[in-house]
């Protein structure tokens, strides 16, 4: 049933180049038109929209947040990425011209679910992320767009974000096309890099053992820092989210700008520090702002454990180690970063001699507030 793995988490991050293939399936043109009929939005309706909403929890949350840069720099519609749970009892301010966005894998979690519910009270149309079919969220939502990413048995969240990740790059791609703020040949360049991310994944995963080495080495670890910026920073917190539930270690993601604010104060002789380093050739200074963050926390004793893309090699004076994924567009890059991490808190935990399966503590689905 594991498919000669270890544990379902292991297996399911295997699956993720076919979740990620299945994901698209059916749902773009040759000439790099979004097709999302199902949505069941009309095309009047997301021109209407003047602002965006993503609701979600724990995973489901991160990746909203990466979703928020690729939707305000597609569409140049705000918006707002928010904890189910806090978003509800705020009183925010709602609209029918609202599109709140629920991302769920179990399309169960209670939180959510209140969120969407009072969204929908207040006029806004309500459009669901969701991986099982005919569960409660989408059932309630005005439209739904299925991940095709299969059971998820294992606790922690793998291809599940992953497919969350490709569902709102759709999302934000079919927005932005019906809007006319991107070109469709902007447009078809994007889906020809997404259409290539399944076998970068592949080769990826083929190339993954020294992670495995190194996550081994640093099982006794007292805290793991991650730091990323720009669609790195979520990464970072998913990465740090994953060895906290899996590991039992303390861990913590930070926005690398935000360090010189107070958390660099954690570092200390040995501390390992996870860096999401963004492509040298995206936009603006990111990647060279990364790269003097790494060089601070390497002068204070780091022990630098660097993600950067394949050729970069900047990064190799301040990393104690490198590990390289494939080259992919900078907006894209959570799903190739990602998967380092999800395999490092894994190995880590299994080396800690953790149930990496079922942590404790944990349900898969949260159905109470
Ligand atoms: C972490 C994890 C959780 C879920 C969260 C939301 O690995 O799995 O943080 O992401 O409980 O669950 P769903 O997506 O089912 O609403």
């Amino acid at each position: 049933e594991k498919g000669g793995h270890e544990y379902f988490m292991l297996k399911e991050i295997a699956e993720q180049p076919q979740a990620i293939a299945d994901t698209l399936l059916g749902r773009l043109t040759d000439s790099g038109e979004i097709m999302l009929d199902e949505v069941r939005l009309s095309d009047q309706d997301l021109r209407d929209v003047d602002k965006v909403f993503i609701v979600a929890c724990g995973t489901a949350y991160h990746s909203g947040l990466v979703a928020k840069y690729a939707i305000e720099h597609w569409t140049r519609i705000p918006c707002e990425v928010e904890l189910a749970s806090e978003f509800r009892y705020r009183d925010p301010v709602l609209d029918r011209s609202t599109l709140v966005v629920a991302i769920s894998q179990s399309g169960e979690t209670m939180d959510t679910l209140m969120a969407l519910r009072h969204a929908k009270a207040q006029k806004a149309r309500v459009l669901a992320i969701c991986n099982t079919n005919g569960s409660t969220i989408p059932r309630e939502s005005d439209a739904v767009l299925y991940t095709h990413g299969g059971p998820e048995i294992a606790v922690a969240s793998t291809k599940a974000f992953l497919t969350q990740l490709v569902a709102c790059y759709l999302i934000g791609l079919h927005l932005a096309q019906v809007r006319g703020n991107l070109y469709a040949d902007e447009a078809g360049a994007i889906v020809e890099q997404l259409l290539k991310v399944p076998d970068k994944i592949r080769e990826l995963l083929a190339g993954i053992d020294p992670v495995r080495q190194l996550a081994r080495d640093l099982k006794a670890a007292p805290t793991v820092l991650f730091i990323g910026r720009h669609v790195g920073y979520p990464v970072a917190l998913e990465g740090a989210l994953k060895l906290k539930e899996l590991a039992y270690m303390h861990a913590e993601g930070f926005a690398a700008g935000e360090l010189k604010h107070g958390p660099i104060a954690l570092i200390d002789q040995g501390t390992p520090v996870v860096c999401v380093v963004p492509s040298p050739a995206g936009r603006g200074m990111l990647h060279d702002k990364i790269v003097s963050n790494i060089q601070e926390v390497r002068a204070r004793g780091a022990r630098t454990i660097v993600i950067a893309e394949e050729g970069d090699t900047a990064v190799l004076p301040y990393a104690d180690h490198v590990i390289y994924v494939p080259r992919t567009p900078t907006l894209l890059a959570p799903l190739m970063t990602t998967i380092p991490l999800q395999v490092f808190a894994c190995e880590i935990a299994a080396a800690r001699g953790h149930d990496v399966d079922q942590p404790r503590n944990l349900a898969k689905s949260v159905t109470v507030e």
